[in-house]
C-alpha cells in the first residue's frame, strides 16, 4: 500500500511538474554510440516526436560531408547516416567542394526530404548552392541541382518554411553584399523568385523565424570563423518593410554564429531556442553547438544565454539553472 501511494505521488508530481531535460552549453556533444557529433551549422526538421538534425561533418575539416542525426530531446543524438558524401554523392563536381550550412526540409506535397546547402569552391569564387532530395529522411539523397540561384552569386544560406507552407532559400548574395530571399518551387527543387533584402549591409548566417504577426531575421557580419555581433531586424512582410538592424546579445553573440531557431509549441507556452555555432573551439572539428532560449515581445527580442537550462518539451516551459 505504501509503495502504491509513493508511486501515485511520483506520478502526480511528474504530471504536475513535467519532465525536465537539461541542456548544457560549451561541451562537445557525443552521439548514442559515444562518437563526437559532427553536424556543424545545423538545420532541423521535427517529425513524429523526433528532432532530425543535418550538419557539416568537419572531421575532415575543409571538405565537409553532411551527417544526419535524430533525437527526442536535443540531447541524446542517434547517428542516422552520412547523407551527403563529398565527391561521392556528387561525382560530377569532384571532392574539392565545400558543403556548408546544409538545411533540411520536409515537403508535405511531394512527401520528400530536401536538403539545400552552400556548395562552394576552395576560394569561395563559385558562390553556388545545391539541392538534394530523398524519398525518406534517412534514405539516399541524390543531387537535384547545383549552381547560382537565379544566376545570382550565393554563399552562406538557410531555409525558411512559413506557417502557410511557403518555403524559401535565403542566402548572402553578390560577394557578401546583400541577402537574397528566394521563393522555392512547389517541389523545392528550384528558386523561382528573388527579393533582395538588407542591400549592402554585408550580413551572413541568416535565420528567419515567424512569431505572431512578425518575421524576425538574425544575421552576423562576415568575419570568417571569428564571432561577431548578432543583429536582428523585423517586418510584417518577408519581402519588404524590414526595420533597421539592431544589436542583440553581447558583442560576439556569446561566441556563436546563428544556425537555426527552433519553435517548441508546448501546452503552456511556445518557446524559441536559438541554435548557433561556436566555431574553432579550439579547432574546426571541435566547434560546439550552443542552444539557449530567446524571447519575443512585440517587436523586441532578447537572448537568454546561459551555461545550462532545463526545458519541458511537453509544456514548453524552461528555466535557467546555470
Ligand atoms: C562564416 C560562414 O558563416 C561559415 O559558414 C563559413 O563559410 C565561414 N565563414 C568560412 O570562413
Amino acid at each position: 500500500m505504501k509503495k502504491l501511494l509513493t508511486l501515485l505521488l511520483l506520478f502526480n508530481l511528474s504530471t504536475a511538474f513535467g519532465k525536465w531535460t537539461t541542456i548544457r552549453n560549451g561541451i562537445l556533444w557525443t552521439d548514442t554510440d559515444g562518437n563526437t557529433v559532427q553536424a556543424h551549422a545545423p538545420g532541423f526538421v521535427y517529425l513524429d516526436g523526433r528532432w532530425y538534425m543535418v550538419g557539416e561533418d568537419r572531421a575532415n575539416a575543409f571538405h565537409p560531408d553532411v551527417n544526419l542525426y535524430s533525437s527526442p530531446d536535443l540531447v541524446n543524438w542517434k547517428f542516422e547516416r552520412k547523407i551527403i558524401q563529398n565527391g561521392v554523392t556528387t561525382p560530377r563536381l569532384g571532392r574539392s567542394r565545400m558543403i556548408e550550412r546544409a538545411k533540411l526540409l520536409y515537403n508535405e506535397a511531394t512527401q520528400k526530404f530536401v536538403v539545400w546547402c552552400h556548395y562552394e569552391s576552395g576560394n569561395y569564387a563559385a558562390s553556388e548552392a545545391a539541392c538534394f532530395e530523398s524519398d525518406s529522411i534517412a534514405g539516399t539523397y541524390r543531387l537535384i541541382w547545383s549552381g547560382r540561384p537565379m544566376g545570382i552569386k550565393s554563399r552562406d544560406c538557410n531555409v525558411f518554411q512559413d506557417t502557410d507552407g511557403t518555403t524559401y532559400f535565403v542566402s548572402t548574395t553578390e560577394e557578401n553584399q546583400h541577402l537574397g530571399l528566394f521563393l522555392l518551387s512547389e517541389d523545392y527543387h528550384e528558386t523561382v523568385a528573388h527579393t533582395q533584402l538588407l542591400p549592402y549591409q554585408r550580413r551572413e548566417a541568416p535565420v528567419i523565424v515567424h512569431v505572431g504577426e512578425r518575421y524576425f531575421m538574425f544575421s552576423s557580419a562576415c568575419t570568417g570563423w571569428a564571432p561577431n555581433q548578432c543583429k536582428v531586424c523585423h517586418s510584417n512582410s518577408l519581402t519588404q518593410g524590414w526595420s533597421p538592424l539592431e544589436n542583440i546579445g553581447d558583442e560576439t553573440a556569446f561566441r556563436t554564429q546563428a544556425a537555426a531557431i527552433l519553435t517548441i509549441r508546448g501546452t503552456k507556452q511556445t518557446t524559441y531556442l536559438y541554435v548557433g555555432d561556436r566555431w574553432m573551439d579550439p579547432t574546426l572539428p571541435e566547434s560546439k553547438i550552443i542552444i539557449f532560449p530567446i524571447t519575443f515581445q512585440d517587436d523586441q527580442c532578447q537572448f537568454h544565454y546561459c551555461e545550462q537550462f532545463d526545458i519541458d518539451f511537453r509544456t514548453g516551459r524552461w528555466r535557467i539553472t546555470k
